[in-house]
């Protein structure tokens, strides 16, 4: 039985990717400040999002988890959060309607500032630096100065988050994301590439089922769920200050709540079940998720599936698998299995990016779109082999025309990738890759789908 959880019992655990502050006392005050600063979502949010969740567990529903690898303060743009949102929601239509999943969706975004790294320190040019570790952290210019960790950036992610999510909940409930603008979402450079003539076509469809049905007297003038959508906020909680100061006792129910976003999860590189990040999320209520990599073995999951959700509640945990297409099959089956056997409930998501990114020739990070389109194949047969619902993927994503993953319709090669690389971390999706990956994954969903149909029709007449 682990002792008794406080909102700061984390600190007397051993903790691995902290930054090192030249100034505690500054450092105090801050998050002292932030303290005292309004929530930015509300745990009642929190509670939906779970029982949502829930049903991606029950396999009912799919879970489209994507944004930026980190979130930068110098891309801080009206345009940028529209683009990525309305790339999101062409991807979630994609695989509602061509899948006919419902599909909870939950950005990276509106939070996604700290970033664990490989090593501390980066090598440039003979010159040695302590590594960039996010926007709320310390600066991405290779100098001296800029590399010290601040704790003002804490202020200023905040701030950050707050005008994020301010939009796109006007965006969620403001009209824009009215199904009846179907077409609208194909916008910019996506509508003359491959995946945007075959996203017009799907929108034709939509809009002629939606024609049909306000001929029927359905419009998203009297029902609410054509015109409105639900959007959640994540991030790694990998700054435990931070989401200290951020940490809520909510009075409807007495719990405490992470109040920085509405699912936060733990990274591969800190999931250590006797160290501090694991201690600080298994005292808050939100829904996590929890990175596996290949390093994680079935019995070290199920300890950390009862440290993280000891009453087995669904939605609670989403297992976020990020092994690399060519380790997926030799670790996802065992690790399904273990859970199986011990009767407990996850979401199984799917990290297509993390575990296949490689130094491409020219020097630069990238990820061939290939190896991403194999991970999510691969994810999708082995829990229909297992028996177990595929029920969501998590991505590294724009709504840009950048060129930072290899491959896709567009075929990006190694050359190309200096054209537009402006990712502060890892290589991203680029707009039309999210959409062909959505494209796939509807297909599968499909597939999933008619598979299940068939087995029940089955024991029905048996
Ligand atoms: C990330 O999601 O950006 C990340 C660092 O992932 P992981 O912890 O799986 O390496
Ligand atoms: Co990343």
């Amino acid at each position: 039985m682990p002792a008794t959880w406080t909102i700061d019992s984390w600190r007397s655990k051993p903790i691995l990717q902290v930054p090192e502050y030249p100034d505690n006392t500054l450092l105090a005050d801050v998050e002292a400040k932030l303290a005292t600063f309004p929530p930015l979502v509300f745990a009642g949010e929190a509670r939906a999002l779970k029982r949502q969740l829930a049903e991606v567990a029950a396999g009912n529903a799919f879970l489209l988890q994507g944004g930026d690898c980190a979130e930068s303060f110098a891309e801080h743009r009206a345009d940028n959060i529209r683009d990525f949102f309305r790339v999101f929601l062409q991807m979630a239509v994609v695989m509602t309607y061509a899948g006919g999943s419902p599909v909870v969706k939950v950005g990276r975004i509106a939070g996604q500032f700290a970033k664990p790294r490989s090593s501390p320190m980066e090598k440039k040019d003979g010159k040695e630096l302590p590594s960039y570790r996010g926007d709320i952290i310390n600066g991405p210019e290779f100098t001296e100065a800029a590399r010290i960790p601040d704790p003002q950036r804490q202020i200023e992610a905040y701030r950050q988050s707050a005008a994020t999510l301010n939009l796109i909940r006007a965006f969620a409930t403001g009209g824009y994301a009215d199904l009846e603008r179907v077409h609208q979402w194909n916008m910019g450079f996506i509508k003359d590439s491959p995946q945007g003539h075959r996203y017009q076509q799907l929108a034709d469809r939509i809009a002629e089922t939606l024609g049909f049905m306000r001929a029927c007297g359905i419009t998203s003038e009297n029902t609410p769920q054509l015109k409105t959508t639900n959007f959640y906020t994540s991030h790694e909680a990998l700054l435990l200050g931070f989401e200290q100061a951020l940490t809520r006792l909510d009075s409807t129910s007495g719990d405490h709540y992470a109040t920085s976003g509405h699912m936060i999860w733990i990274g591969d590189r800190t999931r250590q079940p006797d160290h501090a990040h694991v201690e600080y999320c298994r005292g808050i209520k939100n829904p996590l998720g929890l990175k596996c990599g290949p390093s994680l073995e079935p019995d070290g999951l199920l300890k950390l599936i009862d440290l993280l959700n000891p009453k087995d509640e669904p939605g609670r945990l989403t297992l976020i698998c990020r092994f690399g297409n060519d380790k997926i099959e030799k670790h996802l089956p065992m690790l399904i299995r273990a859970v199986k056997k011990a009767g407990r409930s996850v979401v199984w998501s799917c990290d297509p990016m993390h575990g296949n990114t490689i130094t491409a020739a020219s020097g630069f990070k990238t990820r061939p779109f290939d190896r991403i389109l194999d991970e999510v194949d691969s994810f999708f047969a082995i829990h229909r082999a297992e028996g177990t619902h595929a029920g969501g993927i998590h991505v590294e994503m724009t709504g840009q025309n950048v060129t930072e993953c290899t491959g896709g319709a567009g075929a990006i090669t190694d050359a190309n990738l200096s054209d537009r690389y402006h990712t502060h971390c890892d290589p991203r999706l680029n707009a039309d890759q999210a959409l062909e990956l959505a494209f796939l994954m509807a297909e599968r969903l499909k597939l999933e789908r008619q598979a299940t149909q068939q087995e029940r029709a089955l024991k029905a007449s048996a």
